[in-house]
């Protein structure tokens, strides 16, 4: 049975729920994929990237940044990537992603099969009022007054089982060195899809 590793970070749970999606996809095509989320891993050293097929790297954005525990794993262990099929996803709400992801790329030297933007959540109930007033400022761009009493969720959960299939059927079997710059990354990336 094929393996897949979801390696990812995530603050209050959204990027969590995304990366269950992906694993629940994974499983219905019977590839066993597992949820690694550095944050709550007392190790990362001992993850051993070795015994998966495939690996999806995801995060969330915070002010521009994705955190410093997946860009240093990423980095720490670029070369075991480089000989894998890698797949990235973000997970945001403002108009910057493509530009953060961008920086991100180019800061860890990542080269993924296939990159996908997805639309967050507004988690104002999870948030502080600090949090709440970063949440309104990155999704001001949305057409949508957010009631503030509540979440809400902007991804679009189809997109996310596309890029499980994607990955399957397109990414797996690529031959190494692929050049990124080959695969569309507007199929996955729907920001603004709401405003
Ligand atoms: C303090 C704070 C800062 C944020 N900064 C950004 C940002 O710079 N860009 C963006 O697109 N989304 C930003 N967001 C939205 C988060 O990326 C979004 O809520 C995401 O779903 C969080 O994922 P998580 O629940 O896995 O931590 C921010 C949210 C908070 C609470």
């Amino acid at each position: 049975m094929k393996r897949i590793a979801i390696v990812i970070t995530s603050h209050k749970g959204h990027t969590s729920k995304i990366a269950e999606r992906l694993a629940e996809r994974f499983s219905l095509n019977e590839v066993q994929a597992e949820v690694l989320n550095l944050l709550e891993l007392d190790d990362t050293s001992t993850l051993d990237l070795k015994l998966y097929d495939g690996i999806l790297v995801g995060g969330p954005i915070y002010y521009g940044e994705f955190s410093e525990q997946l860009i240093d794993f990423v980095s720490k262990n670029m070369e075991l990537l480089s000989a894998k099929s890698v797949s990235f996803f973000s997970v945001g709400l403002s108009s910057s992603c493509r530009e953060n992801v961008r920086r991100f790329l180019s800061v860890t030297g990542l080269k993924p099969r296939q990159v996908a933007l997805f639309e967050g959540a507004v988690s104002f109930t999870k948030s502080g009022w600090i949090g709440r007033l970063a949440l309104s400022y990155f999704s001001k761009s949305y057409a949508i007054k957010f009631d503030r009493r509540q979440d809400h969720v902007m991804t679009d959960w189809g997109l996310v089982d596309q890029l499980a299939d994607d990955f399957l059927s397109n990414r797996m079997e690529m031959d190494r060195g692929s050049e990124m710059e080959s695969i569309p990354w507007t199929a996955f990336e729907v920001l603004n899809s709401a405003r």
